[in-house]
């Protein structure tokens, strides 16, 4: 099987699919690609030095090619969307699975609609459960509920990505209870360890399915 990753950040996800990749965890299973957001993600280092090809698509070129009012920056996400599917669909091989993992970009029906009429699955990863806490900062959002309205418990899952922002069908998902008094750090440490369990889990699951 083939994936392709699209990160923005730190990318242990994408590490931990990487050290899983030909084991009995992801058996037969490579990374042909990683595409970031952001041109200083380490991610990108990490597939460099994994010698997985990168490609740094960059949403300020298409911005700056738009007037910056709402509707430059609509037509700059509706270019930068389909040239990232174009980008995908283009490669060779073509990806079984597309993962999100921990990218920061809202993916609209510019992308989705290409890639799943050639049939590929694209799953995401969102530290929360289904229907809680949709969109950036979930963790810390969590945290504050427990210290605030005593939540007990929050968590991580992969689901498929979807238009709306992190409501797709869940594939898998990891509850994570929230401890008395912790610091936000200590539960983003509890929490990015379960993110890259279930980020493989996930993967295969979709790739069996
Ligand atoms: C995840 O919690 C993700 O949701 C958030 O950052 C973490 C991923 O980090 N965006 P990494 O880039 O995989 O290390």
């Amino acid at each position: 099987f083939n994936l392709t990753v699209l990160i923005s950040g730190n990318g242990s996800n994408l590490q931990a699919l990487i050290d899983a990749c030909g084991t009995s965890a992801l058996p037969s299973t490579r990374i042909t690609h990683v595409i970031s957001n952001r041109i200083k993600a380490y991610g990108l280092t990490r597939a460099k030095n994994a010698s997985i090809p990168t490609t740094y698509h960059n949403l300020v070129a298409y911005k700056s090619k738009h007037p910056s009012n709402p509707e430059g920056i609509a037509a700059a996400r509706t270019e930068y969307d389909a040239d990232l599917a174009k980008l995908i669909l283009d490669s060779n091989p073509r990806p079984d699975v597309i993962v999100c993992a921990g990218w920061m970009h809202i993916l609209t029906p510019d992308f989705l609609n290409p890639i799943a009429e050639a049939g590929i699955k694209v799953i995401n990863l969102h530290p929360a459960l289904p229907g809680e806490f949709a969109g950036a900062g979930a963790i810390e959002r969590a945290w504050e509920a427990g210290r605030k309205e005593g939540l007990k418990r929050t968590g991580v899952m992969i689901h498929e990505v979807i238009a709306e922002v992190d409501a797709g069908d869940a594939i898998v998902t990891a509850e994570v209870p929230l401890k008395e008094a912790e610091t936000l750090d200590d539960l983003e440490e509890r929490i990015h360890k379960i993110e890259h369990e279930l980020i493989v889990e996930g993967t295969r699951k979709t790739l069996e399915s």
